[in-house]
């Protein structure tokens, strides 16, 4: 298919690009470079600098491309900085995602894949959760995805466009060739690796009386190549709706610190910090529809594999992507 993959530049796009690529498909990256690395773009893959919010760029790069399906990938993801700043959120993950939606209706996109996530839940009743939890997110980031997924069920309604929307669960882990660089990075693994390379004297765990066995936050991890394969399942005919991406397994902020000391061979200092605000205790996914429905099947579900993954992508590049 010709799939047109906003944010292609950024850490899961970037992987699900180099998927795609390699299941036959021809893929337009389409990406502000904000967030993302030019050298994060797959060369296979046709580059086009560009931003959402330029609604006419956006619609003319969707019927240049002859594109046939729209992956959404480009957002910003930070839950902290959107408590700060709302608006920014709003302004581009709604407003500018309007445009991609508008200029997919016009060219007769044959399907939507959208980045959505847990976020959305908000703080949940029961574990694990599955995709008939009420939706109450707690922070503009989770509203704005929550919005997003709302746009997408009118759009289906009104224009008959074919969505499927994932709920990621934690992402982590890196491909081969592509992995984990923000330009500030607030996310668990990758800082903990950087005590390991010796880029960091120390990491730090937020928070340590949670009602949970070891007093620190629970989150499912999920490796990323998993997550880029659930979106190639999404392409297919007929596939539909909202599926959370998860392994169903919850590791602690500790056990995280305790399988990087442990799979580098590195002594990691961690200092106890107070809670962060906005983090929800557990966060596990029961994502038995996307297997039921898609037939994604993840390869690397353990903890081991998923570090063993970024730590690898981590050594061979220590100070990330150049650009
Ligand atoms: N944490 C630490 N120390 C750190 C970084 C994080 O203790 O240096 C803790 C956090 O407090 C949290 C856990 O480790 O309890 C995981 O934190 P991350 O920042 O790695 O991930 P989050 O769960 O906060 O957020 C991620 C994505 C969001 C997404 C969310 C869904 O960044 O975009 O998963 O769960 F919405």
């Amino acid at each position: 298919m010709n799939v047109f993959v906003t944010g292609g530049a950024g850490y899961i796009g970037s992987v699900c690009v180099e998927e795609l690529l390699n299941a036959g498909n021809t893929v337009t990256v389409f990406d502000n470079l904000s967030e993302g690395h030019r050298s994060a773009v797959d060369p296979r893959a046709k580059f086009i600098l560009g931003d959402l919010a330029d609604r006419e760029l956006v619609a003319r790069a969707v019927v240049d491309a002859q594109v046939e399906a729209v992956i959404h990938f480009a957002a910003h993801a930070l839950v902290g900085e959107s408590m700060q700043n709302p608006g920014k959120y709003f302004r581009n993950n709604v407003a500018h995602g309007l445009n991609l939606l508008d200029a997919a209706v016009a060219a007769r996109v044959r399907k939507f894949v959208f980045s959505s996530t847990c976020a959305t839940y908000g703080v949940p009743e029961t574990m694990p959760m599955d995709e008939s939890l009420p939706q109450r997110p707690v922070n503009p980031y989770g509203e704005s995805k929550l919005m997003f997924e709302t746009m997408l069920r009118w759009y289906h309604q009104i224009h008959g466009l074919e969505f499927v929307a994932f709920r990621y669960f934690n992402a982590a882990g890196a491909s081969r060739k592509f992995g984990e660089h923000h330009r500030i990075e607030t996310h668990l693994i990758p800082n903990v690796l950087k005590v390991a390379l010796g880029q960091r004297p120390q990491c730090e765990i937020f928070g340590t009386d949670y009602p949970t066995p070891d007093g620190t936050c629970i989150r499912d991890y999920i490796h990323i190549v998993d997550l880029a394969q659930a979106h190639i399942l999404a392409l297919a005919p007929g596939k539909a709706g909202f599926f959370n991406l998860g392994n169903g397994s919850g590791y602690s902020v500790r056990e995280v610190i305790q399988t990087c000391a442990q799979l580098s061979g590195q002594p990691i200092t961690a200092v106890e910090q107070p809670r962060r605000p906005g983090d929800p205790p557990r966060l596990v996914a029961a994502a038995g529809k996307a297997l039921s429905e898609l037939g994604w099947q993840p390869k690397f579900p353990s903890l081991e594999d998923i570090v063993a993954t970024a730590w690898d992508w981590h050594k061979r590049h220590p100070a990330g992507y150049r650009d």
